[in-house]
């Protein structure tokens, strides 16, 4: 005898009532994420929206260091960074490297001589698949405490309220550390002998499970020439491309990575802190660029230098910088990416 059904009969209206609540869960969800439901919430769209210049963003390119040139080399581990990271890359070896050289400025075709900050966009490919990659910049320290401040001083810079400037810094007074630096740093005359720092903290954790909380920095082998940017201007608009796609083809160009750790108690979760010069310092290996190619058709175009791609040894600290340009190069890199027929807008004098 067949079992008497005890289901009672769903109706017709219940079951348009469960699937309209589930699409309403699944909106409200995607609304969240792109901060419709709380517009105060800052979101990477509204920062790489606020990183755009006046006459709009430089299509296809990146939409910060917007200039840039494209390098290939190899990092050569001399075997000390063990004592602090298991990272791969950090065992004595050889392992290639893709990078960029770059201009801190959303123009990609501004002059060499108009940008105070340059940057250095590196990729360790280690064995197994373990990448590293790091976006460093040449001041010692960065500009702001968080990335709330960061969209504070786009917002300041970019507003016609001749007190916005005065106002941000009211509110973020360490800016000044920052200006003073800009204003007052020698400048150099090749990206070859610039220094280039991560700012940002992270962890490092070696074999025996010990943990550091590190800053790192690649030290030149050239040594640094100054220059005044109005000298550097008369060079050309490109200078410092050509300058350094000639000095790597007469020889390959070298920096030293450097590990610095920091004594407990170190501020790591703002990179406008500076650490006591006495700190430990690890020399883990050297970066030799050995061919340099301009961006256009280059290894580096397509490669979003997103700091938190950290192979195992390597973690993010509390330092809140990481995760939020880790979100802000994703939106670039996407914009960017999908503005392909845009790009080129300038050729430079880059030798292939
Ligand atoms: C909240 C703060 C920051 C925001 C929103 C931001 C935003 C961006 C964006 C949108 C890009 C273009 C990414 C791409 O399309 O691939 C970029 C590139 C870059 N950023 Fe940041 N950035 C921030 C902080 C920093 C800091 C602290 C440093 C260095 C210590 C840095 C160094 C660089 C460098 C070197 C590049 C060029 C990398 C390359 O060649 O692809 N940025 N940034």
């Amino acid at each position: 005898m067949p079992e008497p059904n005890t289901h009672s009969p769903r109706s017709p209206i219940g079951s348009l009532i469960l699937i309209g609540a589930v699409v309403a869960a699944g909106a409200a969800a995607f609304a969240y994420t792109a901060g419709w439901l709380s517009p105060n919430r800052l979101t990477p769209v509204k920062v790489v929206d606020a990183l755009a210049p006046p006459g709009g963003p430089a299509l296809g390119h990146r939409r910060n260091h917007a200039k840039g040139i494209c390098f290939t080399g190899e990092f050569q581990a001399n075997g000390s960074g063990t004592a602090i990271s298991s990272a791969a890359v950090f065992a004595t070896g050889t392992y290639p490297v893709i990078g960029r050289f770059n201009l801190a400025t959303p123009m990609a075709d501004a002059a060499d001589g108009s940008v105070r900050v340059r940057g250095l966009g590196l990729q360790i490919a280690g064995p197994g698949g373990q990448v590293w990659r790091t976006a460093m910049i040449t001041a010692p320290i960065f500009a702001v405490s968080t990335p709330q401040g960061f969209y504070a001083l786009l917002q300041a810079s970019g507003s016609k309220d001749p007190n916005a400037m005065k106002a941000f810094i009211g509110g973020h007074p360490e800016f000044l550390t920052f200006v003073h630096w800009a204003t007052t740093a020698p400048w150099t005359d090749s990206y070859a002998e610039d220094r280039f720092n991560s700012l940002d903290s992270f962890i490092f954790t070696n074999a025996a499970g010990q943990s550091s909380a590190v800053r790192w920095s690649f030290i030149p082998a050239a040594p640094p020439v100054s220059i005044t940017p109005a000298d550097l201007a008369k060079r050309g608009p490109d200078y410092l491309e050509t300058e350094i796609a000639d000095r790597v083809a007469k020889a390959p160009q070298t920096w030293t990575l450097a590990v610095t750790v920091a004594n407990p108690g170190d501020p790591t979760s703002d990179p406008t802190k500076a650490w006591p010069a006495d700190r430990r310092v690890v020399t883990v290996g050297q970066l030799v660029v050995q061919k340099v190619e301009p961006e256009a058709d280059g290894p580096c175009r397509d490669l979003n230098f997103d700091p938190t791609v950290l192979p195992a040894g390597m973690a993010t600290s509390d330092d809140p910088f990481p995760a939020a340009r880790s979100a802000a190069y994703a939106v670039s890199y996407d914009r960017r990416t999908s503005e392909a027929a845009d790009y080129p807008h300038s050729t430079t004098g880059a030798k292939p």
